[in-house]
């Protein structure tokens, strides 16, 4: 069977593809709120379903969470090519706010837009449709090609968009059937993800790195009640102002983060990814004006692709304390708090970040007051070596299925366990991934272009045909 036919058979059936991915974004798969427990449950088994049609063996495995899919296919009999991981996430993140959204999230709509037909919907992007551009590239082979060309193994996620906080513990319990003598077929050779973006809608992309991450949650006790702050202003800790004083001293001058130590273990740039980087000629105004912006801000002395991609940040990602209602209430709230995150690179360790953070603000803390901090979960930065033997395969297929050569990116977002593919399964990871950076990932109207899950579709076909071809 002929890749040429495979992609054929793709074109023929794209509108059915599209139905399909409809039925699945109409789950309302939301892992971090408790309300959606059995349609996260209903998404993971209407996953395991399609892929048991087309020929995988498929389960629902169990964790603390929600399961996850867990499929295989042993690919044609007597095999010679790599037998791949691939990894993606059927959570989405929550809709609101819902009165943004011009049509209801989970009611997926298709609408025109500068490069075709979209689709818009929670998870469009992020990430069922770009498992979906995998799920589909495999239907195709066993439909035409009587099955896939290599053996793969199937790991989609309920957890991803709260921190994947039960996948280290799967791998490690899974570990024997991926990569272990209980392994069928063969153990698997390296990763696939599709969960990050294309250079642009015309030009394939290669991820080779991710940003980590640490969230946490500092809040600050000052008074044992509220107070009046006619009676006790001035003479008490006020806990919102002081947490004020450590986030405004989280950043200096130059927009650099100023807890000792923070850039020790932070790999520097080459120069050689400077100037390539340099070289790819990024759409600044583009990038910003999309967001409404029209300035560069940031860490001095770095473009914006060196700060998305290869330099670490803190953002505070929400702030609550004292009085939120209407008119004005005179108090001093008891406590204030707030939601930070670190984006780390290469090599920082999210434990010691954690540690540095604690000991920086316990070291400034006005009398008086007294600090919790809430670890709401970390990942670490990955890279994959650009060199490695699938990421020349990958090149290729990529070159054959969208006429362009790929570019070599790296991304300021995070997929927490990619790493543990690295340090439990001794994996690397290909991330090829179809999003646009105007696809309004987590955002109200997250969209897909219909365009970009075709891409992404003929990409996996040649993708699994090229890595088939691979010498192990
Ligand atoms: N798919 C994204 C990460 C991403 C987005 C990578 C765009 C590259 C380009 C993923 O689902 C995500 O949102 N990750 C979270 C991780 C967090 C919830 C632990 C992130 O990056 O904030
Ligand atoms: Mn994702
Ligand atoms: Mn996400």
């Amino acid at each position: 069977m002929t890749s040429a036919t495979v992609l054929e058979h793709v074109e023929r059936n794209f509108d059915r593809s599209v139905s399909r991915l409809v039925n699945w974004l109409r789950i309302p798969s939301v892992s971090t709120d408790p309300a959606y427990r059995s349609q996260c449950r209903q998404a993971a088994q209407w996953l395991a379903d399609d892929l048991t049609a087309i020929g995988f063996r498929a389960q629902l495995r169990e964790t603390k969470g929600h399961p996850v899919v867990f499929a295989h296919h042993p690919g044609p009999a007597g095999g010679k090519g790599p037998h791949l991981l691939f990894y993606g996430h059927y959570d989405v993140q929550p809709p609101d706010p819902l009165d943004l959204w011009s049509s209801p999230p989970f009611e997926p709509s298709i609408v025109d837009g500068p490069h075709g037909k979209r689709v818009v919907a929670r998870g469009a992007v992020d990430d069922k449709g770009q498992v979906m551009t995998f799920v589909e590239a495999c239907r195709a082979w066993h439909e035409v090609g009587g099955g896939v060309p290599c053996a793969i193994t199937c790991v989609i996620e309920g957890e991803e968009e709260c921190g994947s906080v039960n996948m280290h513990q799967f791998l490690k319990d899974s570990k024997h059937e991926i990569v272990g003598s209980a392994a069928p077929t063969s153990p698997c050779d390296f990763a696939v993800v599709s969960d990050t973006g294309m250079w642009d809608v015309d030009t394939p992309a290669i991820t080779y790195a991710l940003r980590g991450l640490v969230y946490l949650e500092v809040t600050l006790y000052g008074p044992s009640r509220d107070l009046h702050s006619g009676l006790y202003g001035g003479c008490v800790p006020n806990p919102i102002n002081e947490l004020s004083r450590h986030l405004a001293a989280l950043h200096d001058g130059d927009r650099r983060i100023t807890i000792p130590g923070f850039y020790d273990d932070v790999r520097p740039l080459t120069e050689s990814e400077r100037s390539q980087w340099a070289a790819l000629d990024f759409d600044e105004s583009a990038f910003l004006g999309e967001a409404g912006l029209s300035e560069g801000y940031g860490e001095k002395g770095f473009t914006l692709l060196e700060r998305q991609w290869a330099r670490p940040t803190c953002d505070v990602n929400g702030i609550k304390g004292g009085y939120q209602g209407q008119g004005a209430k005179t108090i001093i709230s008891s406590s204030a708090s707030a939601k930070v995150s670190f984006r780390l690179v290469p090599d920082q360790d999210p434990r010691r970040i954690l540690d540095s953070f604690r000991k920086w603000i316990n070291g400034q803390l006005a009398p008086g007051c007294r600090v919790e901090i809430v670890d709401h979960g970390s990942g670490r930065p990955c890279l994959t070596p650009i060199d490695h033997p699938a990421m020349f395969a990958a090149r290729a297929a990529l070159k054959e299925a969208m006429g362009r050569d790929p570019v070599l990116i790296r991304s300021g977002g995070s997929i927490p366990i990619v790493e543990g593919f690295k340090s439990i399964l001794g994996l690397d990871t290909l991330l090829i991934g179809f999003g646009l950076n105007d696809d309004r990932v987590h955002s109200p109207n997250e969209k897909f272009e219909l365009k970009c899950f075709r891409a992404g579709q003929r990409s996996h076909v040649m993708l699994l045909d090229r890595f088939a071809r691979m010498a192990k």
